[in-house]
C-alpha cells in the first residue's frame, strides 16, 4: 500500500488510473470501515482511503482533539483488506489557508437531525469531502463509497454530487454491527464496559420505534416518538432524537408513507459518548 501524504504525491500515484473508488475516514478504522474498503475493491482499477480528522466539522466543545487516532493499527488494517493508496495529508496540506470557500449544503436538508444538534457539521463535512474527492477523484472521477451508519451524511453527498454534476459514482455501504446488535462507530471506543453492555438499547430502540409506528393507528402515531425517547431517558439516556423519516427527503413521515419507504434514525448520549443509529424499514 502507497501512502501518500501531500496532494501532489497523491495525484502521482494515481496518475496511470482510470477509475479509483475511493473511501473517506477520519480514521480509528473498525470493521465498517474495512467492509468499505472490500466493498470498493471490485469497483474500480485502484483502491484509495483516506485518514483526515477534519476540523471543520467539529463544534468548539466536541472531541477533535481526543478524537482517537489509530495509525499503525489503520494501515495494518487497510493493508490487509488490500487497499492500494492510503492518502492521508496533515492539516497543513488539505488547508494550507484557512478554507473560507466553503460547500453549505441546502438547509433543508442540513439543518435538521444531525445539523439541528451538531450546527455547520454538514457544512464541515460537505467541504472536506468536496476536497478530498477534488484531491482522489478529480482526475478521473470515480466511485466513493460511504456507510449508512451516517445516514444523513450520505444523503447530503448524494445531494451534492448531483447539485455539482461531479463525475462521481456514490455507493452506500451497510452498516456492520456487534454481535449484540450494537453499529460500529469510532466513538464506541469511548464507552465503559459498563456503557458498552447498555449501548445496544439504541438499536433496540430503533426497533422498537419502527416496529410500534407500523402497529400503531395513524391517528395514534404522534405518540409514538415521545414514548421511544421516554423509554430511553427511562434508562439513563439523553436522546437527542429518535424519529421516523422517510428516506427520500428524511422529512417526518406521513400516514401516506408505507412500510419500505420509511427509516428510523436516532441520536444519543450515553454518559459523555454521543451514539447514533438507523434502520431503515
Ligand atoms: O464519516 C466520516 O468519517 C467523515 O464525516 C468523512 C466523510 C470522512 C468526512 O470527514
Amino acid at each position: 500500500m502507497l501512502i501518500a501524504r501531500s496532494i501532489a504525491d497523491l495525484r502521482q500515484a494515481l496518475a496511470s488510473y482510470r477509475h479509483p473508488t475511493f473511501v473517506p475516514t477520519m480514521g480509528n478504522l473498525h470493521d465498517g470501515h474495512i467492509a468499505l474498503v472490500r466493498q470498493a475493491k471490485p469497483l474500480g482499477d485502484v483502491t484509495v482511503a483516506s485518514i483526515f480528522v477534519n476540523r471543520l466539522q467539529f463544534l468548539p466543545h466536541e472531541d477533535f482533539d481526543s478524537y482517537p487516532r489509530t495509525w499503525e493499527a489503520d494501515c495494518a488494517q487497510l493493508q490487509a483488506a488490500g487497499c492500494d493508496v492510503l492518502f492521508a495529508p496533515r492539516e497543513a496540506d488539505l488547508y494550507p489557508q484557512p478554507q473560507t470557500f466553503k460547500v453549505h449544503p441546502d438547509a433543508a436538508l442540513a439543518d435538521m437531525l444531525e445539523g439541528h444538534f451538531r450546527p455547520g457539521f454538514f457544512t464541515g463535512v460537505s467541504t472536506v469531502v468536496m476536497k478530498l474527492f477534488a484531491c482522489v477523484l478529480g482526475q478521473t472521477g470515480g466511485t466513493a463509497v460511504f456507510g449508512k451508519k451516517d445516514y444523513q451524511q450520505l444523503m447530503v453527498i448524494r445531494h451534492m454530487v448531483q447539485q455539482f454534476a461531479l463525475p462521481i459514482e456514490v455507493v452506500a455501504g451497510e452498516t456492520c454491527r456487534a454481535a449484540d446488535g450494537l453499529a460500529l462507530s469510532s466513538r464506541n471506543g469511548y464507552l465503559s464496559l459498563e456503557e458498552r453492555q447498555e449501548a445496544v438499547a439504541l438499536s433496540q430502540a430503533l426497533k422498537q420505534l419502527a416496529q410500534q409506528w407500523l402497529n400503531a393507528a395513524p391517528n395514534d402515531r404522534s405518540a409514538v416518538e415521545p414514548r421511544a425517547l421516554d423509554a430511553l431517558r427511562a434508562r439513563g439516556w439523553a436522546p437527542d432524537y429518535l424519529t421516523v423519516r422517510r428516506r427520500a427527503d428524511l422529512l417526518p413521515a406521513t400516514a401516506a408513507d408505507a412500510a419500505g419507504s420509511l427509516v428510523a434514525l436516532g441520536a444519543a448520549r450515553l454518559g459523555s459518548t454521543r451514539l447514533i443509529d438507523n434502520l431503515e424499514f
